[in-house]
């Protein structure tokens, strides 16, 4: 059972959707004198357990960026590394209850092995409950290009903000209330660049392996003393 309480947090309306870039699996390892993709293991193990957490906390819909567009200049080892990382996790996924997956990015140019894995996992996730969208072969202004490619393919001259909303890999989910980033870089490098419009950021100093619940909560309890604004007033400001 998924229970919404958890320590004196409370989950609620406020936070929807948790977004994670993961980085500092290299680092990691590095630091350990350990091959890069030692670091990648143990990063995809937080990963599931990092995902779990949120969900049983009540967290509606997880985005984590697993691989970016630019990753494609790592050398082939490490790619490959990641990628079967990637396959052992849908085949635990395709296993659960409550766990819907839905892959963003774009998925035209993948080995067609892995495009067809992922795809098939779409659907038999379909309809499950809490919503995870793993971010691969993703970059956010393609994304968007993506976006506007298929309005004009749909015949539109002219396009609205929720036009473009809409278009996006992540339209089922509302945008981000929260996005975390590891291993003390403080960038965006190509995430969720249209979704993360009034986002809340959140940094940690910890590499991903590292980033355990008591990190997460560190992140969410620190997310609950934002005041959000969204280029209004809150009723206490007016
Ligand atoms: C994040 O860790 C995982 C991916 C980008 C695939 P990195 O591999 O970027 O780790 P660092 O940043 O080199 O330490
Ligand atoms: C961002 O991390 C991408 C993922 C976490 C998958 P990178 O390690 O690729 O980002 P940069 O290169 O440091 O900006
Ligand atoms: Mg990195």
């Amino acid at each position: 059972m998924f229970s919404k309480k958890q320590k004196n947090v409370i989950i609620d309306d406020r936070l929807k959707h948790i977004a994670f870039i993961m980085d500092g699996n290299g680092r990691w390892a590095k630091k350990r004198l350990l091959p890069r993709m030692v670091g990648h293991k143990y990063g995809a193990q937080n990963f599931k357990n990092i995902v779990k957490y949120c969900f049983e906390m009540g967290i509606e819909s997880v985005t984590t960026y697993a691989f970016s567009t630019e990753n494609w200049s790592r050398p082939q080892a490490e790619i490959d590394s990641i990628i079967n990382l990637l396959k052992e996790y849908i085949e635990v996924v395709k296993q659960e209850e409550k766990v819907r997956i839905i892959f963003i990015g774009d998925k035209s140019n993948l080995p067609s092995d892995l495009a067809r894995i992922m795809i098939e996992a779409e659907e038999i996730t379909m309809g499950r409950e809490k919503k995870l969208y793993i971010a691969f072969n993703y970059g956010g202004r393609a994304e968007i290009v993506n976006a506007c490619n298929s309005l004009i393919a749909e015949g539109k001259t002219k396009v609205t903000e929720s036009d473009i909303s809409s278009h996006m890999y992540t339209a089922e989910a509302p945008d981000p209330d929260l996005i975390i980033r590891t291993a003390g870089e403080y960038r965006i490098s190509n995430f969720l660049l249209w979704q993360c419009a009034y986002s809340e950021f959140y940094f940690a100093e910890v590499f991903w392996p590292d980033f355990d619940k008591k990190e997460l909560m560190k992140a969410i309890e620190n997310f609950y003393t934002r005041k959000r604004r969204f280029g209004g007033l809150n009723k206490d400001e007016e």
